[in-house]
């Protein structure tokens, strides 16, 4: 469809757009720390908007503001840093076990998630579950969320400038999991978290890393239901994913 001029020209402008996207992230995160920095400084037995970031998945770890998953999704359930706030049902924060190991991100809640408030509820969320079954997981022992907190309509891929509202929740509630794998289901998540125009194709079957955790890419479940021929290949990504978490998280990979 497009020339090779025009194709270079339309992953430059991806590119810039996506190193705005980090700048405005940053500028965010540094005003949310000089509002913090006005209060006055708490006692050191108190806790503290401020305390030090227990690892770097929060890229401004001045901006660390809750003490638990749990306040933290108590504080952002009204937010309207974006349009979406004004369409939704239910903002839909996240699942699973603060304990866990390993963090499942997928693009952003359908119509039964925005209904009900969690992720992967719907004939996608259903599928995931019986992959993770075949593995030998429960939902339960994993962390299940999204790149955006509510629901785009007619489940469009989210927009720019909502990913950059929501992304900096995203890095604070990875802050407060700390866990010990990323997985991206999906193309959207994948190419969001590493910043890359690449394809889901060039992104599966190796290990990134993000802020310095190992990061996996697999398919989303919707694209599984879409097209089972790929069933067996999301399997094995599961599997291998098993296997790595299994030998701990000192691993090589690219990413940021
Ligand atoms: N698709 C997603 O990406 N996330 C959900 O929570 C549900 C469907």
């Amino acid at each position: 469809m497009f020339d090779n001029s025009q194709n270079s020209s339309l992953r430059e402008k991806a590119l810039n757009y996506l190193e705005f996207l980090s700048l405005y992230e940053k500028e965010l995160y540094l005003e949310s720390a000089r509002a913090v920095e006005k209060v006055e400084a708490p006692r050191a037995d108190e806790s503290s908007a401020m305390r030090p970031a227990q690892s770097s998945l929060n890229p401004y770890p001045a901006y660390a503001p809750y003490d638990s998953l749990h306040q933290m999704e108590a504080a952002v359930g009204g937010c309207l840093r974006c349009t979406l706030g004004s369409s939704r049902n239910k903002l839909v924060f996240g699942t699973g076990s603060s304990n866990a190991r390993v963090v499942f991100i997928g693009e952003a809640p359908g119509a039964e998630e925005d209904r009900l408030g969690e992720p992967f509820v719907g004939r996608a969320g259903k599928l995931l579950d019986t992959m993770l079954d075949q593995i030998g997981w429960e939902r339960s022992e994993v962390y299940i969320c999204n790149i955006l907190k509510c629901r785009p309509p007619n489940n469009r891929d989210p927009l720019p400038d909502e990913i950059s509202m929501c992304e900096p929740y995203l890095h604070e509630q990875l802050r407060l999991l700390d866990p010990d794998w990323l997985v991206a289901l999906g193309r959207v998540s994948a190419q969001v978290l590493l910043r890359t125009t690449a394809p889901l194709r060039a992104l599966r079957g190796r290990v990134h890393k993000y802020r310095g955790k190992p990061f996996w890419v697999t398919y989303h479940p919707a694209a599984l239901l879409r097209n089972q021929n790929l069933m067996p290949d999301a399997h094995q990504d599961l599997l291998n994913l098993k296997q790595m978490v299994l030998a701990g998280p000192d691993i090589e990979g690219n990413g940021i």
